[in-house]
């Protein structure tokens, strides 16, 4: 299979993004032979502790740093910055065994950063074209979605806790990605840290809005006490909770064998 599938985690502050972006970090890299691109889109990059990535750099850092350099005259208008910017980028791609691991970060001074926003998207559109997967941890505001930093994703996944609040938020991102419009393969709802129990009445809800039950992912204390000891996922064993439940949920979106993705692919939800 060469065709690539972009991936992205969204949804309500605090609801679970970054944990469910590493455990299927931990599952896609179990589970199939694919390269992995696993990106921290979230200024705030919680993702590299919860896989215990070393980071150097970030694109923001590296973006801030041309502009700069612009700004003081040291490199000519002329030069096309895109080149400059996807040659450095490299300089923070962590190239690691399982998967390659690219942290966003932020760009920082005054002005308007479209422009930088703008590169930045379509770098990550060229760089993504190498990798069977790309995965995506993006930040709590709907800003990515306004920025159309999400307009290559084909699965939009949303996770909820079980706070009305985090359900009206996924209603609004899935309306708000219809709205710049960005056409998602597929978009997933996953719940996390539901009451037990809940799981059908949360399934019907989801089907009268046309929204994809990806499923549940329980509480699991195990994983809250790697989190507090700032342990990576990965520490967590093969028969928690939390890592069964990200590897059943893979496999009803068809992440996990030839035959499912290829139809995921090729015709849509
Ligand atoms: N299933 C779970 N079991 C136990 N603890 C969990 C579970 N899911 C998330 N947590 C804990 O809840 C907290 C928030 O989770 P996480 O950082 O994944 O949310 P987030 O949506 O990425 O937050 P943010 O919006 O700040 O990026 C973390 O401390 C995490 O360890
Ligand atoms: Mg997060």
């Amino acid at each position: 299979m060469r065709e690539r599938l972009v991936i992205s985690v969204s949804g309500k502050g605090g609801v679970g993004k970054t944990t469910t972006s590493a455990l299927l970090t931990r599952i896609l890299t179990e589970k199939t032979k694919r390269s992995l691109l696993v990106v921290d889109a979230d200024p705030v990059m919680n993702l590299p502790r919860a896989l215990g990535v070393e980071v150097s750099s970030t694109v923001g850092e590296i973006a801030t740093k041309l502009r700069e350099n612009i700004d003081e005259g040291s490199i000519s208008r002329a030069v096309t910055k895109q080149d400059i910017l996807e040659g450095e980028i490299y300089e923070s791609l962590v190239e690691g065994d399982l998967y390659d691991f690219l942290a966003m970060g932020r760009t920082e001074g005054e002005g308007c950063y479209c422009y930088v926003n703008r590169l930045l998207t379509q770098i990550l559109d060229t760089l993504s074209k190498n990798y069977d997967f790309t995965l995506l941890d993006m930040s709590a505001g709907l800003e990515h979605l306004s920025r159309r930093t999400d307009r290559n994703v084909d699965i939009l996944i949303i996770v909820v806790d079980s706070s009305r609040a985090a359900y009206e938020a996924a209603l609004r991102i899935r309306d708000l990605a219809k709205e710049v419009h960005i056409d998602f393969k597929k978009v997933v709802v996953i719940a996390n840290r539901f009451p037990p129990g809940m799981e059908d009445e949360l399934a019907t809800r989801l089907e009268e809005q046309g929204i994809f039950f990806g499923g549940m992912i329980p509480n699991d204390d195990e994983l809250a006490k790697l989190n507090y000891l700032g342990a990576p996922l990965t520490e967590l064993p093969e028969d928690s909770p939390a890592v069964q439940a990200v590897e059943k949920i893979s496999e009803k979106l068809g992440l996990l064998s030839d035959v499912t993705l290829m139809k995921l692919l090729g015709t849509g939800t």
